[in-house]
């Protein structure tokens, strides 16, 4: 009688539990299509491109070429236009300057459901955080920013660029092209290394390498992410082959983190480094996370200091590799622009053999090349919000809260309304006459508003210092051959690298 009773019993509970599970998929899809129905609605007065019943834009969103995918629909659809991740993910895609200044001038939150997708990586950190807790970091954060502090960075960019070079007259002297993009990665890996988490001089070690690579694991796995519906939900994608992967690079991101925060704070229990530091008129980023205490005397958690560190390690190599690298594909591609940075940084280096820190003001003609690749070639070319209330634009058409709004920073340095002939490389559009009058929420490579990147100072400062450096030892020009092919990856990355051929300048050179 009792096997008979419990295996009735349990066949009555395998039925309450999968009625339960049915209950809540239904539930959960009921959720999911009511929200499809809100977001939608909101937009309906958007026209946009035709949407694929399932997939929504993200077939084409997946393919090479969708950058420019989206310029083009931003030709048809002025202003803005709805972009669908799949059924139940849906933007506003705006790159318009008037509807960019309405919402990115508010500081609405960051739209959890891309930025979420974050969490596991660089947990939450300044580039996630929301509310007063943002407010709180952001303000003590700000300090290691001061330009006391950024100063003797010249130096150490300068250094690290060195090491790069020397590499590159080796490889200049094969006489063929090289991709260029994990030199410049993995030498601003170094540089935010060593600035801001007070490295010494040894270089990239093994464990530094590793990091870099799952890096670049993660930036490309968390975009297919987000333009794959199927991997939204996190209980799906953690069993994934993907996300498995997503996982161990994870570890590998976290393994190094945990060993920078161990090597500093073993350094602070010796008195005598921890007297040093005190006497610095200005702490790095770390010592200004390790000293941090709240109004009550309280330091950082372990997870607030480490996910500041894994969001600070990220946000400050990765992107500045993409905008030095494509700086330098810039310059190969217009060699009379190469030659008048050139010009100018020999003029201003004079007999030195360093830049100082007030001859990065002088890099007048350096600093325009600069912000125009910036334009063409954004570093970040797409960042997300979801509004905490409506927002009414400047043609009248409205969105009410809780929309999606995504701003296709690419698309809207592309705006043939704000920039005259826009797919041509042209540095004077930043001369301080050109750009009398131009919209400021025109060009926003750093973002704009309350939520702007904390380290643009620091990313221009080093732009200049590395840039001046690798004009100043090399020409560069294009392979014909191997063109980049842009694609996003959080930042702006070249599917097939980027190659180009270098021609030494040092006297002593074989060529
Ligand atoms: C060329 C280089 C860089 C570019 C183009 C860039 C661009 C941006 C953009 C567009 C945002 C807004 C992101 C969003 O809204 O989702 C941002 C935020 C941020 N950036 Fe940068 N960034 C650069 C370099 C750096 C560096 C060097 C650091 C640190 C050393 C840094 C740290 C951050 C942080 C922490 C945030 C979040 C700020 C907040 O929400 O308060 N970035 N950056």
């Amino acid at each position: 009688m009792a096997p008979f009773l419990l295996s009735l019993s349990i066949s009555r509970l395998a039925w309450w539990a999968s009625g339960l599970i049915l209950a809540l998929g239904f539930l959960k899809l009921a959720h999911l299509l009511l929200r499809r129905q809100k977001l939608a609605r909101a937009m309906d007065r958007f026209p946009g491109p035709p949407t694929h019943w399932l997939f929504g834009h993200a077939l084409e969103i997946q393919q090479t070429g969708s950058l420019d995918k989206v310029v083009s629909w931003a030709h048809q659809f002025p202003h803005a236009h709805p972009l669908w991740f799949g059924q139940f993910i849906g933007f506003l895609n705006i790159y318009d300057p008037d509807y960019a200044k309405a919402v990115y001038s508010r500081g609405d939150p960051k739209a959890s459901d891309v930025y979420d997708f974050f969490l596991q990586w660089i947990g939450k950190g300044l580039l996630v955080l929301e509310g007063p807790k943002w407010h709180q970091h952001r303000k003590l954060l700000t300090p290691g920013f001061h330009y006391d502090v950024l100063k003797p960075y010249v130096a150490v960019f300068a250094d690290s660029t060195r090491s790069m070079l020397d590499t590159w007259e080796k490889k200049a002297r094969e006489d063929k092209s090289f991709d260029i993009f994990g030199d410049v990665g993995r030498m601003a890996l170094d540089t935010l290394m060593k600035c801001t988490f007070g490295k010494g001089d040894s270089g990239l070690g093994q464990r530094d390498h590793s990091y870099y690579l799952a890096i670049n694991e993660l930036t490309l796995l968390m975009q297919q992410r987000l333009e794959s519906f199927q991997y939204h939900n996190d209980f799906i994608y953690w069993l994934t082959p993907h996300g498995r992967r997503f996982l161990r690079a994870c570890q590998v991101a976290h393994d190094h983190t945990d060993h920078v925060i161990r090597e500093r704070k073993a350094a602070l229990k010796n008195e005598k480094e921890w007297e040093k530091i005190q006497k610095k008129r200005h702490l790095d980023f770390l010592d200004i996370l390790l000293g941090a205490r709240d109004e009550g005397g309280i330091k950082l958690s372990d997870a607030d200091l480490r996910a500041e560190v894994d969001t600070f390690m990220f946000e400050g190599h990765d992107t500045t590799t993409s905008g030095i690298a494509w700086f330098l594909y810039c310059m190969a591609l217009y060699p009379e622009h190469q030659h008048r940075c050139r010009e100018e940084v020999q003029e201003i280096l004079g007999d030195q053999d360093t830049f100082q820190w007030d001859d990065l003001s002088k890099m007048t003609y350096l600093t325009m090349c600069i912000k125009e690749s910036f334009r063409l070639y954004p570093p970040v070319p797409q960042v997300y919000r979801q509004l905490s209330k409506p927002v009414t634009f400047s043609d009248g058409r409205s969105l009410p809260a809780g929309s999606l709004v995504s701003l296709h920073i690419y698309a809207l340095h592309r705006n043939g309304a704000v920039w005259p002939d826009p797919e041509v490389f042209n540095p004077l559009r930043f001369s301080p006459e050109n750009s009398v009058g131009r919209h400021p929420f025109a060009f926003m490579p750093f973002s704009a508003g309350p939520r702007n990147c904390i380290g643009q100072q620091f990313a221009m400062n080093e732009m200049k210092v590395v840039t001046a450096l690798c004009l100043l030892r090399f020409e560069f020009s294009v392979d014909p051959l191997r063109p980049p092919i842009k694609i996003p990856q959080l930042i702006l990355r070249s599917k097939n690298g980027i190659h180009l051929h270098l021609k030494s300048l040092s006297p002593g050179s074989m060529k």
